[in-house]
């Protein structure tokens, strides 16, 4: 049976104090009944693995450098973090896309070396609001998901995250027909790629301004398995009501 899953996304926040948020959430879920998954940045990786070990709370990374080692100063490699304690990392997040100039080619070769080091690549996909204003979205969707995807993904090692980049931080949502359209579209691709079987197994995630208030909804739509969570996974308050919403669809 497939476990659904909810992950927090710290992105560029959080220093030492905010390890007490860590240590709330390990505490607060001792049976859940979906996994949790959380991405502080890369410094405290290793803080929040000892603080979450013995607990349900799984920690992750953001990113990772497709080499395993070697002269590139300033990157973190995928056995490195699993070195850490990670067990997963976010790759071919809209930001790093833009502001990183992230290619496809680049997140493939990223998930194959999380695939590698043992990590789950949680790979992110989304369109802009001008491409979902040409009616580009479903385009845009399957180019990126046929070319993030590397060969030797499986619903062990993957998941994939659909987040628009119009509704991270900003509050706004899409509707849940356009949700339950886009997750439709990248179950079928799986399927066609890996197997009904395979496909059906692998977690797909909706991300961009989840929230208490529209979790429930949100985990009520067909083919959504659970949620990537930016702003709202930095207080366990915010996060840990999410994760209810999801437990109570499990
Ligand atoms: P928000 O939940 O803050 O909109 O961020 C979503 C996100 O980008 C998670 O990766």
């Amino acid at each position: 049976m497939k476990r659904k899953l909810v992950a927090g996304n710290w992105k560029m926040h959080g220093t030492n104090a905010d390890l007490a948020e860590v240590a709330a959430l390990a505490r607060a879920h001792p049976d859940p009944r979906v996994d949790i998954l959380l991405c502080p940045p890369a410094t405290l990786v290793v803080q929040a693995a000892a603080l979450a070990a013995d607990s349900p709370l799984a920690i992750g990374a953001q990113d990772c450098h497709p080499a395993a080692s070697g002269a590139h100063t300033g990157d973190i490699s995928a056995p490195m973090l699993a070195d850490a304690g990670a067990r997963a990392v976010i790759l071919g997040h809209s930001e790093r896309r833009e502001n990183h100039h992230e290619s496809n080619d680049l997140v493939a070769d990223k998930a194959r070396a999380a695939q590698r080091a043992g990590l789950i690549a949680v790979i992110c996909l989304g369109e802009t609001l001008a491409e979902r204003e040409a009616a580009q979205t479903l385009e845009v969707i399957a180019a990126d998901l046929r070319a993030s995807l590397p060969e030797g993904a499986t619903a062990a090692n993957t998941v994939i995250a659909y987040e628009p980049v119009w509704a991270i931080g900003t509050g706004l949502t899409p509707t849940a027909a356009q949700i339950a359209e886009v997750h439709g579209l990248i179950r079928s691709l799986l399927a066609e790629r890996l197997g009904e079987g395979e496909a059906a197994g692998l977690r797909l995630l909706y991300g961009g301004s989840v929230k208490p208030a529209n979790a429930a909804d949100i985990f009520a739509i067909a083919d959504v398995d659970g949620a990537l969570v930016g702003g709202a996974s930095l207080k366990a308050e915010d996060f840990s009501p999410i994760i209810k919403a999801l437990e109570a669809t499990a």
